[in-house]
């Protein structure tokens, strides 16, 4: 947009866009990046501020007209019925989940209740306020491992540990509702790389999961920085900023316990 603002709508923003998760990890990047690029897009950052959470990865922006920080849960149905009435949300980017996947096999009942029930109630919510768009952030763990097969999004879901189970019975969540209702939906398969340090291995661990590139690279995404390079300003960030999280210090242990 570079800094022209296009005309406002009835509501001062042109759209209003509800991240679930905004605190966490990659969600909180996705906001800074919105923010910045969409002056005139009001960004809504709703978050729980569970043990994951940093609210100091977002102070760069935390004072920006267009961004606005609500504390809340995905889980529950009045508090999110009533930010759909009062917000007029036109898209949502869903993030919020339970994400450890060693933890998953300590609390599979809550990694279903939050990744399944919290997106079921987030896609009642926005189909009741006819939302544009509905965007599920699911994983490329749904796949399960593989060493030599490529996946894409019609690949066989086979998880192996009870956080992909859920993050891909949600995923089937997202798509019957398009199939009833016909929301306008985008499930996106992030992949990650993980930098090695030699501690103890998960209980269960898989090896890799990989993609299929195409689909990216069609829409013209590129990667602009290098993986060695990203990979070493990523461990230079962690180390400046590790106290942005209130359990850092569990975090250098091997398998988290809940806090
Ligand atoms: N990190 C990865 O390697 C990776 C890879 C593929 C997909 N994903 C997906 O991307 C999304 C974000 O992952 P992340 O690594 O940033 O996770 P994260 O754990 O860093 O962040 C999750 C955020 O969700 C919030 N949250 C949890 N429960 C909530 C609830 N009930 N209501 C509201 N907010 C709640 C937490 O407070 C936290 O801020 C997840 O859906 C995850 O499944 C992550």
């Amino acid at each position: 947009m570079n800094g022209d603002i296009p005309p406002e709508g009835p509501l001062g923003f042109r759209k209003k866009l509800l991240v679930t998760g905004g605190a966490g990890f990659i969600a909180s990047h996705m906001i800074i990046s919105l923010v910045n690029s969409y002056p005139d897009y009001l960004i809504v950052n709703l978050d729980k501020l569970d043990y994951c959470a940093s609210l100091k990865n977002l102070e760069v922006i935390s004072n920006r007209p267009n961004y606005k920080f609500l504390q809340g849960d995905i889980c529950d149905s009045d508090f999110i019925n009533m930010l759909f009435a009062r917000e007029n949300i036109d898209i949502v980017l869903h993030f919020a989940a339970q994400t450890h996947v060693d933890l998953s096999f300590l609390h599979s009942l809550k990694f279903a209740y939050v990744n399944t029930y919290g997106t079921n109630i987030l896609l009642h919510a926005a189909r009741l306020a006819s939302v544009e768009k509905f965007v599920y952030i699911s994983t490329d763990e749904v796949y399960g491992a593989s060493s030599y097969e490529e996946f894409d999004e019609t690949s066989p879901k086979r998880p192996t540990n009870p956080y992909a189970s859920s993050k891909a019975a949600a995923e089937n969540i997202v798509l019957s509702f398009w199939e009833r209702y016909k929301i306008k939906h985008t499930v996106s398969e992030s992949e990650t790389e993980n930098w090695l340090v030699y501690v103890n291995d998960r209980p269960v661990n898989d090896l890799q999961y990989p993609m299929k590139l195409e689909k990216m690279h069609s829409l013209g995404w590129r990667p602009k920085v290098p993986w060695k390079e990203g990979i070493q300003k990523t461990i230079e960030w962690y180390n400046s900023n590790f106290h942005n999280w209130q359990s850092s210090e569990q975090t250098l242990e091997p398998f988290l316990h809940e806090a």
